[in-house]
């Protein structure tokens, strides 16, 4: 008579056994992704300090941790270290106006989580947040499946990936060797001259076409202000581009 009363509160105690042990695990975790500390995770990486001031000064830094938030493809960022900021030609960011600070930021950040696996058989184009004259400005990648190795290009910049900061759904962040400079930043703001960008820089009273302005629709620009400083930075941002040209003959 006792037996099969035993048997069943066994069985019963072994039809709760599962359940208290798929609850305890899943009660503390706020969640699948959890709070991710885009700056902790570049103070940590320790040689990301210029771009992280790039990241604060174009609000990309505040930006993003949304945008992951209300993504379900995740978010890859390639993060140039100092040395690829100490590496460009002086001037190049000082010479950029605010509208395309954001934008060489947002050159850098892929709407979408790779791993480095994905990343050496992806197919190329790959979009970035950047929007450009005719859509999405891409980046292209190759790699080599056996050892993990991938190279990134602009077009006019040509780097590798050296390293993953992290790597785990829904954001990368990989180290780059060199700012990933748009190509469309290089291609010759002022059209009229015709005796090629080295030989001489536009007369100063007479400023090239503004360079904001023409592609304000993709509402990338939230740093936008009074537009006072438009004429030095058209003639900064030549200055850059010409500079920044030198650097590649
Ligand atoms: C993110 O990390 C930084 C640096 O470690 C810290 O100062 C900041 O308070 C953190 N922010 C949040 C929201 O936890
Ligand atoms: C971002 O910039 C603000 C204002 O300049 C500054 O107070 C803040 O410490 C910066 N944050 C980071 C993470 O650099
Ligand atoms: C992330 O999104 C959820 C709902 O989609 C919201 O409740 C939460 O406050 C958001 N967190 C942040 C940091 O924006
Ligand atoms: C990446 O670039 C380096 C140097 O330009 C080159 O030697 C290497 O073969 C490239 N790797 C791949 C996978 O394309
Ligand atoms: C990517 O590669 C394609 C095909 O080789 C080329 O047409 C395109 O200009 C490249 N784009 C970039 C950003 O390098």
């Amino acid at each position: 008579m006792a037996a099969p009363l035993i048997l069943l509160s066994l069985t019963h105690l072994l039809f709760l056994l599962p359940a208290t042990l798929s609850q305890t695990p899943s009660a503390p975790a706020p969640g699948p992704a959890g709070p991710i500390n885009l700056t902790a995770i570049l103070v940590q990486g320790g040689q990301y300090s210029a771009f992280l001031r790039l990241l604060n000064q174009t609000q990309v830094l505040t930006q993003l941790p949304n945008q992951l938030n209300n993504s379900n493809q995740g978010m890859t960022l390639l993060a140039p270290t100092d040395n690829a900021f100490q590496n460009l030609p002086s001037g190049t960011l000082n010479g950029l106006s605010e509208d395309k600070k954001v934008k060489l930021v947002l050159y850098h950040v892929l709407p979408k989580y790779y791993s480095i696996e994905d990343l050496v058989s992806v197919s190329n184009p790959v979009p970035t947040q950047a929007g450009g004259s005719k859509g999405s400005l891409g980046l292209n990648f190759s790699g080599r499946a056996n050892s993990n190795q991938v190279n990134v290009s602009s077009g006019v910049v040509d780097t590798q990936i050296t390293n993953a900061l992290r790597q785990q759904f829904p954001f990368a962040v990989y180290s780059v060797d060199q700012v990933l400079i748009p190509s469309e930043f290089s291609e010759a703001p002022a059209p009229e001259s015709e005796s090629g960008p080295s030989s001489s820089p536009p007369v100063a009273g007479k400023p090239a076409k503004a360079p904001s302005g023409a592609e304000d629709g993709d509402g990338t620009s939230p740093a936008k202000n009074g537009g006072g400083r438009t004429v030095d930075v058209g003639v900064g941002l030549v200055g850059g581009v010409v500079l920044f040209c030198m650097a590649f003959l």
